[in-house]
């Protein structure tokens, strides 16, 4: 696979941190961004619709793009349809789930937060994800709807306070709760992680799985030249309506990534 691009895909700008990442490891690789702006919010939709809607979405992709790696840089649509995924297409995939397991090994007072979309937190993948890796801890688990929302259409226009205004019903929660490590089970909070900081404190590990994640992709391509053929400009594509185009060409230039439209 060494020329095909590593595609990273999410429902709109949340996977952006994680590809970032994939990026500083793999400078040479080619990678595309996929936000499927037209099926966000993934997090508020059953489990077979959006199933059906991934596999769509990556159909689409194999056809235009000819990957050599996906990365499912969303926890609602890795939680939901990782595994149909690797059922359904002869390429390698990479998830991204909650890091449960990191947090349980850490914790010191067993006292886990969980903050993630409603499907992740509802769906009985995330159970057992909790009873195999943190079963003698007590995990508290929050939607954090509004943030999903906040972070992909306002965050590149708020102000500081606003954020922190934004973050603070769910750090109440996880302050009530006493936790000691803060999960981040949706890849769109990764950009709130310093506003979680300021509202938590610094007794409060805040821990996310970029670092796994990346980990996986080299370990998946190790016996590939790490340096591709030809390094093209790393381009960032959208599905859905145009009239929302102006927010994604800010965050792609803010990823340094060239403005490919339309998928
Ligand atoms: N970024 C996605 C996640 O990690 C979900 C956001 C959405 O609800 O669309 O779960």
């Amino acid at each position: 696979m060494s020329d095909n691009p590593i595609v990273f895909i999410d429902s709109g700008v949340g996977g952006l941190p994680y590809l970032k990442m994939a990026k500083q490891s793999l400078p040479e690789k080619n990678f595309v961004y996929v936000a499927d702006n037209k099926n966000f919010p993934y997090g508020e939709k059953h489990s077979l619709e959006l199933k059906k809607i991934i596999i769509k979405l990556i159909q689409n992709i194999v056809e235009k793009i000819d990957p050599g790696l996906i990365v499912i840089a969303c926890n609602t649509a890795s939680v939901v349809a990782l595994s149909t995924l690797r059922d359904k297409f002869g390429i390698p995939f990479v998830g991204v789930v909650p890091a449960i397991k990191p947090a349980g090994e850490y914790s010191g007072n067993g006292n886990i937060g969980l903050l993630a979309t409603r499907k992740t937190v509802e769906d009985p993948y995330t159970d057992k994800l909790i009873k195999n890796f943190a079963s003698g801890c007590n995990v508290k688990k929050y939607a954090g709807i509004d943030l999903v929302e906040f972070v992909e259409k306002k965050y590149l226009t708020s102000s500081e306070e606003e954020i922190l205004k934004v973050v603070s019903d769910a750090s109440g929660f996880f302050l009530d709760n006493r936790i000691d490590s803060l999960v981040l089970g949706c890849t769109h909070f990764v950009y709130l992680v310093d506003y979680f900081k300021q509202t938590l404190g610094s007794s409060v590990d805040i821990i996310d799985s970029r670092e796994g994640v990346v980990n996986q992709i080299i370990r998946l391509i190790k016996n590939d030249k790490l340096l591709s053929a030809t390094k093209n400009k790393d381009v960032f594509y959208m599905t859905g309506s145009q009239a929302e185009k102006s927010n994604y060409i800010k965050f792609a230039e803010e990823f340094n990534l060239l403005w490919g439209g339309n998928l």
